[in-house]
């Protein structure tokens, strides 16, 4: 085993990126000085602001360090100045598409759990979210968002037209969906394919692809496909039908949002995303809120940094091997709910509306009387 000394890199970025990167770093600094978390980290800037600061996304020789790192921590980005006035070249090469890319972190996770002190908060009925526990894995560096062509061009008759490609290849698909048949063996053993294969050529090769692995590596773990239309309405219908889902990164994109609902609120989605093992056995990792930047209540101390905290919780077990850290921290966050201590998105009738800062103050109070 490697035991050489780990490090994280935590990247606040833009809009509500900073305020609730601060709550994560609170917490991650009660786990260094409580729990024994031996990780050395650094603070690093990023983003639109950045960009607008220095003329750049990030600083030489940052993504270097990313790619070295054990883990990235990241907050949000964009939203916040001008981010439509940069051009859409230097947001495609400098962007976070372009992290997730050069990290190679192929497999996005994202838990879809209830906490049950927050079956009020969600739009759903309480009997529709029972029990519901299921994961969304989206292929996350393929697909229309890296497709090419793509583009805006200027048509003979002064139209214009944009144009985006849906692509995947048959590697691509194999390995996101071993992803996810490893991890529903871990699970109930349940894997819900989704695609449009009904019109789409790559969403025929997509089910053809996971068909084929399946009969050949996986035939003890249950398969079914659902069409995305569908899948969107059987989330909300019965999510509970669900365990692991796999998908592509445009569906997934959606599909999670739309998920995020049955866990309460967007403010609540943490997110992991991991590239395949490197050469020392290690996955590279970026654990991220699935929320964006919030422009319209950022720097009010209003936003919800629980999803990003979680994604902290995602790091310390998948990229730190801290199973019980992680655990303890689900437990305080659950605590913090049941004491219906909440920020505006998730609090319901009786509710103590706190703010970003006094989620954290809870927080570490809870996990203080925890241990
Ligand atoms: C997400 C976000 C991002 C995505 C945006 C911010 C680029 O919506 O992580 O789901 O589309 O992947
Ligand atoms: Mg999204």
């Amino acid at each position: 085993m490697n035991t050489s000394r780990r490090n994280l890199i935590v990247i606040p970025g833009d809009g509500i990126g900073p305020e609730i990167m601060a709550q994560a770093v609170r917490v991650l600094e009660w786990f260094r000085a409580k729990r024994g978390f031996n990780c050395d980290f650094q603070e690093e800037s990023f983003g639109v602001g950045t960009y607008h600061r220095t003329g750049r996304f990030m600083r030489e020789g940052l993504m270097e360090e990313i790619l070295t790192a054990d883990a990235v921590l990241f907050g949000a980005i964009g939203g916040t100045e001008d981010h439509a006035a940069i051009p859409t070249k230097v947001r495609r090469e400098q962007g976070l598409l372009r992290v997730r890319r050069e990290m190679e972190v192929f497999a996005n996770i994202r838990p879809i759990k209830i906490f049950p002190s927050l079956q009020g908060a969600s739009t759903l009925k309480p009997e529709v979210l029972d029990g519901v526990d299921f994961v969304i894995v989206r292929e996350l560096l393929s697909g229309i968002y890296f497709g090419e062509p793509r583009g805006i061009e200027t048509l003979p008759d002064g139209q214009r037209r944009g144009f985006n490609t849906q692509v995947y290849t048959s590697s691509e698909i194999q390995r996101i969906g071993r992803v996810a048949f490893e991890l529903a063996r871990q699970r109930s053993g349940r894997v819900t394919s989704v695609d449009k294969a009904n019109v789409m050529e790559a969403g025929a090769l997509w089910r053809e692809e996971i068909k084929a692995l399946h009969a050949a590596e996986y035939s003890d773990v249950a398969l079914d496909h659902l069409y995305a239309d569908n899948a969107s309405m059987q989330i909300v219908r019965s999510p509970r039908q669900f365990d692991v889902m796999v998908t592509d990164n445009l569906f997934g994109d959606i599909l999670s949002d739309c998920a995020a609902m049955v866990a309460g609120s967007l403010g609540m989605l943490a997110s992991a995303s991991l590239s395949a093992p490197r050469a020392d056995g290690r996955r590279r990792g970026l654990y991220e809120p699935a929320h964006g930047s919030a422009p319209d209540i950022a720097g009010q101390n209003k936003a919800n940094p629980l999803a990003t905290i979680l994604s902290f919780g995602m790091a310390l077990e998948m990229s730190f091997n801290r199973k019980a850290d992680a655990d303890l921290l689900e437990r305080a966050v659950n605590k913090v709910l049941e004491k219906k201590i909440r920020t505006a998105d998730i609090a319901e009738r009786g509710a103590t509306v706190v703010s970003t800062s006094g989620t954290g103050d809870a927080l570490l109070a809870v996990l203080d009387s925890l241990v």
